[in-house]
């Protein structure tokens, strides 16, 4: 290195000023690092420099030494410095990167009202503007409520062994919501107007169109003077109220122990409105209800004067309601908790 007569502390000095402005003056890492090389790398120009000491009279080594080391801290506490600046610089200009505060959050599902919720709401609010309010009974019966007090033998194939859950002393699961209507009228005097919806249980199979467990919903008019008329303008208003204006009724003989006359109701099909499709099985019509008027031996058994009250009764099944208007074509779909199902009646 040239020397132009200047002393090696005044060749530090220089150094010391050239590599603080290249350090200063470096755009990015790369240039910082190059000066680092530049100057303070192992043959570098402090490097370089410093290797003349040796040839240095011995009085001047301590104080030229010291202003060697004093340029190298400079140089790297300048150096230090610069690399944070640029880091932080760099971090600045990032793309605010991967937190967007304004982003709207995905929306998650929050739950809504099971198909058979909802049918059994809607029942519900029809029948309470005809003066129907809502009772309840236990899904653990005694077999007199199911059964007996129902004009149901007990050797009556309805009661037999297979059909439900019996569980110790005459306890049994209901296998129908009926027996609400003794309860009600055991311990209510007429008029009653009552909707009894809940779970039923029996022994059936777990397949497509069979579920151990179910829902029902019971009703039962008692008063004096009900007739026919009454029970079929009754039923006739829910139709129209559940299933659309126009939709047509039909009375079909049927046979329940706890009515008399009994029948089942049928609608016509609302989803091909009567020409026939696959699921009204091409009848035109869909069974939405047993129903009939209630038998006297009913009335006798909770304790009414059968002479005096007359009345009407029915039991639909919301789960098979909803299964037609929602054309779901597997009633385990409504017991599964699969939410992807569920999903869809928010
Ligand atoms: N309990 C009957 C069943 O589970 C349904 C039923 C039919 C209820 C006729 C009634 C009725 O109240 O009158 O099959």
């Amino acid at each position: 290195m040239a020397t132009d007569g200047r002393s090696l502390r005044e060749r530090l000095e220089e150094i010391r000023q050239r590599g603080i402005s290249a350090i200063r003056s470096a755009a990015d890492r790369d240039a910082v690092e190059q000066a680092r090389v530049e100057y303070l790398g192992r043959s570098g120009q402090i490097s370089q420099a410093l290797s003349e000491l040796r040839d240095l009279p011995v009085e001047e080594k301590p104080a030229t030494g010291q202003t060697g080391n004093q340029v190298k801290q400079a140089l790297e506490t300048t150096l230090e410095l610069r690399l944070s600046e640029i880091e932080a610089a760099a971090a600045a200009s990032a793309p605010s990167s991967s937190i967007d505060l304004t982003l709207p959050g995905r929306r998650q599902w929050r739950g809504g009202v099971h198909p058979v919720t909802r049918v059994i709401d809607e029942v519900c609010e029809i029948f309470r503007e005809i003066g129907f309010t809502v009772a309840s009974g236990p899904e653990i019966e005694s077999d007199w409520h199911n059964f007996t007090a129902l004009n149901i033998p007990l050797d009556h194939p309805a009661a037999d062994m297979h059909d439900t859950f019996y569980l110790a002393d005459d306890r049994l699961l209901r296998t129908h919501t009926s027996p609400v209507q003794a309860r009600v009228m055991l311990t209510h005097e007429p008029p009653i107007r009552v909707l009894a919806p809940g779970l039923c249980f029996r022994r059936d199979p777990w397949d497509p169109s069979h579920a151990p467990a179910f829902e029902q919903i019971e009703g039962l008019a008692v008063d004096e003077g009900i007739d026919f008329i009454e029970f079929r303008s009754a039923i006739d208003f829910f139709v129209q109220q559940f299933f659309g204006t126009g939709t047509r009724t039909r009375f079909r003989p049927s046979y329940f122990p706890f009515t008399e006359p009994s029948a089942e109701v049928d609608v016509t099909c609302f989803l091909c409105d009567g020409s026939g499709c696959p699921t009204c099985k091409g009848t035109g019509w869909v069974e939405i209800m047993g129903s009939g008027m209630v038998n006297p031996a009913v009335f006798e058994a909770v304790g009414y004067d059968a002479e005096k009250y007359t009345g009407y009764a029915f039991g639909m099944g919301p789960g098979r309601i909803a299964m037609l208007k929602y054309r779901v074509p597997d009633i385990r779909l409504l017991y599964e908790s699969d939410v992807s199902f569920l999903e869809q009646f928010d």
